[in-house]
């Protein structure tokens, strides 16, 4: 690709401030200065801004921790949204959530801009498991435990995949939930087929990659290449 873009890219910034850096002979390319926007570069060649290298990401992957009341979407004209909790630092992303958590749960969302990534791993025939932790306002019952097992049906009848459940408490009121499909509203639909309300959820693990405990609500990273690669290959 042209190098302004991607120092654009690389540097999050636009193609005529990429342009004057590189006229300003910020630039260097395999360790010399290049003064000429239009330079094909590629992958292998060793690209510097200010003398610091810099890498081209054609994507970002965002772990971030959802704080309560912040709304699973892109852009939203009442509610704080989870983009809007990272765009500063990515102004030119068209970032999106790959996948959904209510406005009153909280945990891990996976933002990115890549749409195949996103369409991959939210396609049902992946089932990547996701993982939840459950507030119960009732115990939960061997019923409940097998019913997940067998697969629920909703009140509307439509029949759910197998799920596990299992205590984290010994009073049965937190549990870990793990889902391998995503219906609106699922976890507390499905244990509201048994009478019981959920009074907190919090998303804990997307595949095997668990949300990093040094994440505050409202907090995130990049996810590293080898969890994305954990999240996409399984
Ligand atoms: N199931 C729910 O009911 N809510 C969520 O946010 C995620 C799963």
């Amino acid at each position: 690709m042209r190098l302004d873009k991607y120092i654009a890219e690389a540097a999050q910034c636009t193609r005529s401030e990429s342009r004057e850096m590189i006229r300003a002979g910020r630039v260097s390319v395999n360790g010399a200065v290049c003064k000429r926007p239009d330079q094909q570069v590629s992958e292998v060649d060793e690209i510097g801004l200010d003398g610091q290298s810099r890498t081209h990401q054609d994507f970002v992957y965002i772990m971030l921790n959802k704080p309560e009341g912040v709304v699973s979407a892109s852009s939203d004209r009442r509610d704080t949204t989870v983009v809007d909790l990272v765009r500063s630092a990515y102004p030119r992303r068209e970032l999106f959530p790959a996948g959904r958590l209510d406005k009153t749960s909280t945990g891990f969302v996976l933002l990115t801009d890549d749409g195949a990534f996103a369409h991959d791993i939210l396609a049902p025939r992946r089932h990547v498991p996701k993982t939840y932790r459950v507030t119960l306002d009732t115990p939960l019952t061997r019923e409940m435990a097998e019913g997940f097992a067998a697969g629920v049906t909703l009140a509307d009848g439509l029949e759910l995949s197998p799920a596990q459940v299992t205590p984290l408490s010994a009073d049965g009121l937190t549990v870990r939930v793990v889902l391998r499909q995503g219906v609106y509203h699922q976890i507390k639909r499905m244990f509201g087929v048994y009478g019981a309300g959920v009074n907190a959820l919090h998303r804990e693990a997307i595949g095997s990659v668990w949300l990093d405990d040094a994440l505050a609500p409202g907090q995130w990273r990049e996810l590293t290449a080898a969890e994305v690669a954990e999240i996409a290959v399984r």
